[in-house]
């Protein structure tokens, strides 16, 4: 059966490779992000798609788009809150603002939408909420202490939501990619609110964002609540979780580029 899917930060890397995984079935695909060129793009690229520019950090907007959603399509069968942005700055060179803003997109953007479309789930009596963490939403990493803290935080909370929905047929995951290549790292904010602009050597290596997308799909089709996805640094989920001395042994000594 056709579904309705939502993703946001669709324009570019895992959100552009979850949009062409999911363009099959008959399938509409609501694209969202900043630069609508970009959404346009991935747009002309896919059968049945509806371009919905949004900045997730405004609160205002996401009402607007989600009115415009239900209208349009009553509910959608799978929400994915991809859009995101890192931090490759240590803790005494980021300023509280962009701190602030890190949170405001990573956090906040995420649950502003997840509450907005929730309501259409719950009338509708099913769906998908998927939030998207990172392996630094499992354990803390240099240069990444805001962007780890935001990720961080998503779980508490899908975590919980996901919990008061255990009655219903409204699932939540959560995503944890390690190094995806991507341009995650060029986008990525210093200090002071600028982009670092240049691929992190150890993302060149990342993997295959086609191969990632088509693992969160299998993951989000069975409903599971939380999906690793990556090379051997998904290890580090697990040394963090069962031996915290090991995690700690190896995260010192690995490069955080
Ligand atoms: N690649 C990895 O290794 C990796 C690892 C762990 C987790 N992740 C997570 O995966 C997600 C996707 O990242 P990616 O790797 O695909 O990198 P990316 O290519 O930089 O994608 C990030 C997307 O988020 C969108 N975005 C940023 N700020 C936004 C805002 N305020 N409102 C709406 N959209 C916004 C961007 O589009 P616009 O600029 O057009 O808004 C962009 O399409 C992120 O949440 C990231 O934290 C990635």
């Amino acid at each position: 059966m056709s579904k309705t899917i939502w993703i946001t930060g669709a324009g570019s890397g895992i959100g552009k490779a979850l949009a062409l995984a999911y363009n099959e079935n008959g399938n509409t695909i609501i694209l969202s992000g900043r630069k609508k060129v970009q959404l346009d793009e991935v747009a002309s690229l896919l059968s049945s798609s509806y371009v919905l520019p949004l900045d997730v950090s405004e609160e205002q907007a996401i009402a607007t788009v989600v009115a415009e959603v239900e209208a349009k399509y009553g509910s959608v069968d799978i929400l994915i809150n991809n859009a995101g942005v890192s931090q490759r700055a240590l803790v005494t060179e980021t300023s509280n603002e962009v701190g602030r803003q890190l949170m405001e997109v990573n956090f906040f953007g995420s649950i502003h939408l997840t509450k907005a479309v929730l309501p259409l789930m719950v009338k509708a009596g099913k769906g998908n909420i998927v939030g998207m963490s990172s392996a630094a939403g499992k354990f803390g990493f240099p240069l990444r202490s805001y962007y780890s803290a935001s990720k961080h935080a998503l779980h508490g909370f899908y975590e919980s939501l996901g919990l008061e929905l255990k009655d219903t047929d409204i699932h939540t995951t959560l995503v944890c990619p390690g190094r995806i290549k991507t341009d995650i790292s060029k986008n990525a904010l210093k200090g002071d609110g600028s982009p670092q602009a240049e691929m992190d050597p150890g993302l060149e290596k990342g993997v295959d964002v086609t191969v990632c997308a088509a693992k969160i799909k299998r993951g989000i089709a069975r409903n599971k609540s939380e999906i690793y996805v990556g090379g051997g640094e998904i290890l580090m989920i697990y040394f963090k979780r069962y031996t915290p001395w090991l995690f700690r042994f190896i995260a010192k000594r690995v490069s955080p580029k």
